[in-house]
């Protein structure tokens, strides 16, 4: 298939031409018409290509049906029985998945790795969360995923449901297929956030994707691993132990009414990519990554790239990128600022890790460019290897004492660092990326995790979400 077919697989990718293509005299949303560039060159550059779903990809009473065919060839090509696009990212697909699983007091067991998305989510539906802790790779001091054991220890205790985050923000996933079994032997819907794993099981050096691996729900991002628009999301369903009806009630509750054309027609055109094309374009960023990794690798004696040899078969995303500072002796945002310096941005960075997203968007020449100025500053900036430190998002063993829903809710006050210690904290507080929190409402604000914030803000990392982004004062409940 050539450049500029796709429109002939992807109904939404069509309309969305086709309405450019032909003439119209808007009395609807949105305000811009697409004629904002009337008013302001600026202005219309941002606003007029966007149009809506209704009104736009369709007619406002949906006459045609596009959204929902466009839905149906997705579901097609994940296997699943359920699919809906979201504009709100996968933090609005977790919601929707996560209000349609109980109802108020029920508990689910959530990997610690989750992101914020989720914690929102159970406090929007009153689910409590059983906490389960992911294994540490004493090597890489990364995250590998949470263990049969964990899981197991957690069902006496009744969960509705098992949520898992998988990969892992470095790439990592658990052993999926044995939890999941080990879930549906009780009857428990497994919940995947692969935010970040859009791009898997379509190729054979890829791990399948979750539904692939027996999951009941698969909730990804389209603007992360693939080539989607900002916030374009996706969430599949299998409706062996998860009811449709919920599913689409959910959904619906907490989505926009007025959902832009651009990232629903991506979803849809990014999916006839990957059918269309899927196999090749991720054999060209594997061969890519790896090429990448060996150029500058060779620089170098100690390992300094995470790969899928560090890990169990099948447990590691070979697409990932991750550099381990550390083995450099160069902190991993110092390393950062000076990409920045020449105009690298990078997903993420701590005091160890170094995280580069590389997608199908990316060329052979764009990873020539990029080893040769990593190559540069590494050198450069090369020090004594050290340890791997366990980051401080893995290594918090929380401390419930409330529940989520009343910490989030509760009277609170604000408080010196040095009095919060002890303290039940009323906020979320996360280094971000990876947005995974170290603390939760409910949870105590202990010693460790007061320094360790601390040591973080100054090392450079941004505190998300605390109220007092200067980490100065806590939030904490009045008990
Ligand atoms: C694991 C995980 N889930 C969900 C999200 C939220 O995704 P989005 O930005 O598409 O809303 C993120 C964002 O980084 C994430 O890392």
């Amino acid at each position: 298939m050539s450049t500029g077919d796709l429109r002939n697989i992807a109904p939404l990718l069509d309309a969305y031409l086709t309405y450019f293509e032909s003439n119209h005299l808007p009395f609807t949303i949105p305000g811009h018409k697409q004629k904002a560039a009337r008013l302001d060159s600026g202005l219309g550059s941002l606003v007029d290509l966007d149009i809506p779903l209704y009104g736009g990809l369709d007619e406002i009473k949906l006459t045609n049906k596009v959204l929902i065919k466009a839905e149906g060839l997705a579901a097609e090509f994940w296997g699943a029985d359920f699919a809906r696009f979201s504009t709100g990212g996968s933090t609005h697909a977790n919601q929707a998945v996560i209000l349609a699983l109980g109802k108020p007091g029920d508990r689910v067991a959530l990997s610690r790795t989750a992101h914020r998305s989720v914690l929102s989510a159970l406090v929007l539906a009153g689910l409590e969360p059983l906490w389960l802790t992911p294994e540490i790779d004493s090597v890489t001091g990364v995250p590998t995923g949470i263990p049969l054991s964990e899981f197991e220890r957690v069902l006496p205790q009744k969960p509705i449901a098992l949520l898992l985050t998988e990969p892992g923000y470095l790439g990592t996933l658990s052993d999926i297929r044995s939890l999941v079994t080990a879930a549906h032997a009780q009857s428990i819907p497994v919940i995947i956030d692969a935010a970040w794993g859009a791009h898997f099981g379509f190729h054979s050096d890829l791990p399948a994707h979750a539904l692939q691996m027996g999951a009941d729900a698969l909730v990804t991002s389209v603007h992360k691993a693939l080539p989607g628009y900002s916030a374009s999301a996706l969430l599949l369903a299998r409706t062996r132990f998860l009811s449709a009806d919920r599913l689409e009630q959910s959904f619906e509750t907490t989505h926009t009414t007025s959902p832009a054309g651009a990232p629903l027609a991506s979803i849809d055109a990014v999916r006839a990519l990957l059918q269309t094309q899927g196999t090749h374009l991720l054999s060209e960023l594997l061969k890519n990554v790896t090429r990448f990794k060996e150029i500058v690798q060779k620089e170098f004696s100690l390992p300094i790239f995470l790969t899928a040899s560090d890990f169990p078969q099948g447990r590691f995303d070979p697409t990932k990128v991750v550099l381990r500072a550390n083995q450099l002796g160069i902190s991993g945002i110092d390393l950062e600022n000076a990409l920045g310096e020449h105009g690298v941005r990078v997903e993420m960075a701590d005091s160890d890790t170094v995280v580069f997203l590389a997608t199908l968007a990316d060329s052979a020449e764009v990873f020539d460019q990029l080893a040769q100025i990593v190559i540069e500053i590494t050198q450069r900036l090369q020090g004594t290897s050290r340890p791997s430190a366990t980051a401080l998002s893995w290594s918090v063993v929380p401390q419930v004492k409330i529940s989520m829903r009343e910490a989030y809710f509760a009277t609170t006050e604000m408080v010196s660092e040095r009095e919060a210690i002890g303290r039940i904290s009323a906020d979320l507080i996360a280094p971000y990326p990876p947005g995974v929190a170290v603390v939760a409402p409910g949870e105590i604000l202990t010693h460790q995790i007061v320094t360790g914030l601390r040591q973080s803000k100054d090392a450079g990392v941004r505190i998300a979400y605390a109220t007092d982004p200067t980490l100065s004062k806590y939030r904490v409940v009045i008990s």
